[in-house]
């Protein structure tokens, strides 16, 4: 197994730090209402991916799911029977309750730390989930941590299991410095409408807390845990914002 990348300066990892910014959740709302992180597409993408892999019954885990505002939209007409959301942040799932309100599908809302989550999932045994989303919820950790959830994640999923990973990417081998430069010039160009103490909040956030992989240097650390892939299913036209699936089992 090869050692995980790490990027130059990753910051020490403080899980309640990490999430600590998104207590305000009303601010990260008004990055996702405005579509400046992609989620639209992105979801788009998951629905699309879950219909055409899974047009039977399926489950699905949502790592850090926060207020889970796409999963209803994006599931109803789907074959999803139960859905799992774990989230560090009460406050978040507090409002995930609300979304989840009249769903088609079991629902099922876990207050704690997902790498915990999976981990106590993998020592019991069987693999339960046929999805595992992650959307914009493994960029806070540090490589070796990134390595140890997608072996649990592995361990978790179904013979045909999916993990559906949306994050954001240093892009062709950028450092994170050189990614910090970038991701926060277009955050300035192109978050507008953000009033400027906010903005500066977010920079703040994302220069002190974020550490995203590159495809290839994520891609080793999946190929190490035991996943095959990754099937690119969404990329923005700034190439920070991206979906990708990997698989328990290679469909081709
Ligand atoms: C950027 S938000 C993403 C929310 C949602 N998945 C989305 O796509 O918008 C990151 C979420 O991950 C949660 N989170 C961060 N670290 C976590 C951890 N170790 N375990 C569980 N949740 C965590 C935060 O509380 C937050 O709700």
């Amino acid at each position: 197994m090869s050692a995980p990348e790490t990027t130059g300066h990753e910051p020490a990892h403080d899980h309640a730090a990490a999430s600590r910014w998104f207590s305000q959740w009303h601010l990260y709302r008004s990055i996702i209402d405005a579509d400046w992180m992609a989620h639209r597409e992105i979801f788009h993408a998951v629905r699309v991916w879950a219909l055409a892999r899974y047009p039977g019954p399926f489950t699905l885990l949502d790592l850090g799911c926060g207020d889970a505002g796409f999963i209803k939209r994006t599931f109803d007409e789907s074959g999803l029977y139960a859905y799992t959301g774990v989230d560090v942040s009460e406050a978040a799932l507090a409002q995930a309750r609300r979304e989840l309100v009249g769903a088609r599908f079991e629902t099922r809302l876990i207050v704690g730390d997902m790498l915990a989550f999976l981990r106590e999932g993998a020592a019991q045994g069987p693999r339960t989930f046929d999805i595992i989303l992650a959307s914009y919820a493994i960029h806070h950790l540090p490589a070796r941590e990134k390595s140890d959830l997608l072996r649990y994640a592995h361990a978790t999923l179904s013979p045909h299991g999916s993990l559906l990973y949306g994050d954001i990417f240093r892009r062709n081998r950028e450092s994170r410095d050189e990614f910090l430069a970038g991701y926060t010039s277009m955050m300035r160009q192109s978050w507008t409408t953000m009033a400027g103490d906010a903005l500066a909040g977010a920079v703040e956030h994302v220069t002190q807390r974020d550490i995203p992989e590159t495809v290839e240097s994520l891609t080793a650390l999946a190929h190490d845990a035991g996943l095959a892939g990754p099937t690119e299913l969404f990329r923005d036209a700034t190439g920070f914002h991206r979906l990708l699936a990997f698989e328990t089992l290679r469909i081709t």
